[in-house]
């Protein structure tokens, strides 16, 4: 059994699927944080895995950048592979003061400059929200784990490079945590195909002060990450 863009076996999948933008990330994180993991798709180089995390099944399959990249994947991952649980795991840019290079954030719901959800929603705005039990449990998770995380308001846009000059003051005064390019478009299909979907990013960039993470420092807040979504795809 195939799609378009995975050549994985029919039941290759877990039903908790990891995804990471970079598929350079899904191996890493089938390397370092699951048992026996086999690589079961890499068509475009987009790697999907599935291992044991604490004896569960859990699966990792990058999305690559952008909602229409990453809406192909979760589409399929639903439709064609049964899978029930996405968790984006992926880094964000931030424009509050009250949100550091490092932070933990929790995407409750995102806001768009994308018409995805107007197309599949028949031109209505559409509540992009994340599922609200997977939420619980990665905030149970990060509280176990002793990973201070804050949950609240994304914006998912199709330009990481934004001509629009007043956008960062803006999101900033409607209290937006995380700047991102997947989320609103993944609980869109999430909610058009039935499938539960949360995100969790790290901040990588602080677009108001020009802080950035080296890449070391990416690695350790990705390693916290992680660790929370592993320990909440098998809670
Ligand atoms: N992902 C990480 N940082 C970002 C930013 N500043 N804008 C959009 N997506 C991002």
């Amino acid at each position: 059994m195939a799609t378009p863009h995975i050549s994985a076996e029919k039941d290759a999948f877990a039903d908790t699927v990891l995804m990471p933008g970079d598929p350079l990330r899904a191996r890493y994180i089938a390397e370092h944080f699951l048992q026996d993991a086999q690589q079961i798709t890499a068509v475009r180089n987009m790697y999907g895995y599935t291992g044991f995390y604490e004896n569960q099944r859990v699966s990792v399959m990058a999305h690559g950048m952008g909602i229409p990249s990453c809406s192909i994947y979760a589409t399929e991952l639903i439709t064609e592979y049964g899978v029930k649980n996405l968790i984006r795991v992926g880094s964000c840019g931030a424009v509050r003061d009250d949100v550091k290079v490092r932070d933990v954030l929790i995407a409750l719901g995102a806001s768009t400059d994308s018409r995805v959800n107007r197309l599949r929603f028949n031109g209505s705005d559409f509540a992009a929200i994340a599922d609200f039990g997977i939420v619980q449990t990665l905030v149970q998770a990060a509280s176990a784990n002793e990973i201070p995380v804050r949950v609240g308001a994304f914006y998912t846009s199709d330009l990481f490079y934004h001509p629009d000059g007043e956008l960062t003051e803006r999101l900033r005064r409607y209290g937006v945590l995380g700047v991102e390019m997947e989320t609103a478009g993944l609980y869109g299909v999430a909610a058009e195909y039935g499938a539960k979907a949360a995100t969790v990013c790290t901040v990588s960039d602080h677009m108001v002060s020009g802080e950035s993470l080296d890449s070391d420092e990416r690695q350790t807040s990705f390693n916290q990450m992680i660790r929370i979504a592993l320990d909440a795809a098998v809670r």
